[in-house]
């Protein structure tokens, strides 16, 4: 049965269609439910950027000995500029894929995993059936076809898989891939300048395999924390850079490893761009927060480096607030061994300053101007919708929920073309078991698909004051966002508008393991 369906993208005009292929669907409540996706190339769609991406099994010479087994995307250009795809080096990571705002991809997936799986397209406002939900999941052997037209502003995205219960080990064994959009700024770092850093933390064993969870429960309540820095999916974390200006793109592609980013010279983390792109203006910070999902760019100029060739990027130390009850610390030491900690200090990469020659830019006084989402407009500004991010007899669960795969509450229904203030709270609502659930606290990473967001407020009055002291200069609130840090008694404001698109999209805590664990549910624009 095919039905055809009208993408309507109003920003440019342009109508977009697409043949759906349905498929019946049982979901947990026992009710079929039949969902379109698209697992057919569609010839009306003409693509400027035409992308084959396979998962699969594969393997990598880290270390001496052994090579290590990973997954990996495998990809092909199959149309468009050779500029639009680049594969790292030495990297179990898929491939930076460059495109441009108003551009059509089209990316043909095909999964070779012995698992189900599906590619999320993380900060792309994109229609739900290409959005990557996990209800759209595809068997070894199978394809799914993106078709989509970018509109997201110039800025750094990137993509991972989203399959029900398994999106931490698939991301764990090397799926992730930076998607960037570009922009036109000859004031800006760029080509061998402009730099994707993208960091993440694995542990190996003594066959140079990777090491994840082992069933162990206590583990993934917690989420995996590894013992050693990845950065671009290489253990290898010096670089070599000249005496110049460099946009560094970071992201944050751990499973549930916060950083708090600093240089070792003690100088300023000037911040240029968020998750959405640029922000108005430059920004600096002596540190800068970033957890699972977000994404910074950061301005370096390494010709002011002074008496030194080598400058580390670091994180340093800092409170995460966890506690997983019972006496507090008692529990959390027998589950979390000290080495591996969220909130231990890390050496993530080493510039060593090795040419003379270089590129030198002056920082930009102002960037491309964002207009304020306006809160009073919000249909629900005197009564935002509120959303607690809490653990509930060994559950992490929002407002007392965990994941059905096509499930929406009434409280997740939103309007299409409508402005809402949304609230997040990291504890319970007061109205479960009191402070036996409450004593487990922990961050949670909190991602909503399909849009992007502003910050409105961010309330610490809840926090211990431990844990906001060694964090608090760290926090980007300007600028777009799809990702942001709810530490453990935080609460925070964001205002959206629900555009364009129709269905369902999730949102969930980007600690991939509470993920995995059901932390997660839908919203549906009608
Ligand atoms: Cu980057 Cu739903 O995830
Ligand atoms: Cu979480």
């Amino acid at each position: 049965m095919n039905r055809k369906q009208f993408l309507k993208n109003s920003a440019k005009g342009v109508t977009l269609t697409t043949l759906v292929p349905s498929l019946v669907f049982c979901s947990t409540d026992g009710q079929q439910k039949t969902i379109s996706g698209n697992y057919r190339v569609n010839s009306d769609f003409e693509p400027d950027v035409d992308l084959e991406l396979t998962a699969t099994p594969s393997e990598l010479q880290f270390f001496p000995g052994n090579p290590t087994n990973i997954y990996s995307y495998q990809s092909k250009l199959l149309k468009g500029e050779n500029a639009s795809h680049e594969k790292l080096p030495d990297s179990y990571l898929g491939p930076v894929v460059r495109v441009r705002n108003g551009q059509k991809i089209r990316v043909r997936f095909k999964n070779q995993l012995p698992h189900e799986s599906v590619v999320h397209w993380h900060g792309l406002h994109i229609p739900p059936e290409m959005d990557g939900h996990p209800m759209y999941a595809i068997e070894n052997g199978k394809q799914y076809i993106y078709e989509f037209e970018v509109n997201n502003r110039p800025g750094t995205y990137w993509f991972h898989p989203h399959p029900d219960k398994i999106t931490g080990p698939q991301v764990y064994q090397g799926l992730a891939g930076m998607f960037i959009v570009e922009g036109v700024n000859e004031d800006l770092p760029s080509g061998e300048y402009d730099i994707p850093l993208i960091i993440q933390d694995r542990t190996f064993d003594n066959n140079n395999q990777l090491v994840y969870l082992q069933n162990n429960r206590m583990g993934q309540m917690q989420g995996f924390l590894g013992k050693q820095i990845m950065v671009n999916g290489s253990p290898e974390q010096i670089m070599e850079v000249s005496k110049a200006t460099y946009r560094f793109r970071v992201l944050n592609g751990s499973n549930s490893r916060i950083y708090k980013l600093a240089w070792s010279d003690g100088s300023d983390v000037i911040v240029i761009g968020t998750d959405g792109g640029l922000l108005e203006k430059p920004i600096k910070k002596p540190y800068l927060m970033l957890a699972p999902g977000q994404r910074a760019e950061i301005w370096k100029d390494f010709s002011d480096a002074k008496n030194t060739d080598e400058i580390q990027l670091e994180s340093l130390a800092f409170n995460s607030g966890t506690s997983m009850g019972m006496g507090g610390g008692m529990m959390g030491g027998m589950m979390q061994s000290e080495d591996t900690q969220n909130g231990n200090a890390f050496n993530v990469a080493r510039f060593k300053i090795t040419k003379n020659e270089g590129e030198i830019k002056t920082l930009p006084a102002s960037f491309s101007p964002i207009k304020k989402t306006d809160a009073v407009k919000a249909v629900n500004s005197n009564s935002p919708r509120q959303f607690y991010f809490y653990n509930q007899r060994m559950q992490w669960v929002i407002n007392s929920e965990t994941f059905g795969m096509t499930e929406v509450a009434d409280w997740e229904k939103v309007k299409l073309g409508t402005t809402e203030i949304w609230e997040f709270i990291n504890g319970d609502d007061g109205r479960g078991m009191g402070m036996m659930q409450d004593m487990m606290r922990m961050p949670h990473p909190v991602h909503l698909h399909g849009l992007q967001f502003q910050i409105i407020d961010r309330d610490v009055s809840g926090m211990e004051s431990a844990v906001w002291e060694t964090i608090k200069d760290g926090f980007m609130d300007e600028g777009w966002q799809d990702t942001f840090l709810l530490m453990p008694g935080m609460k925070v404001k964001i205002v959206m508008k629900f555009k364009d698109f129709k269905g369902i999209y999730v949102y969930h805590c980007h600690n991939l393991e509470h993920e995995d664990m059901g932390m997660m549910r839908n919203y549906q624009v009608t």
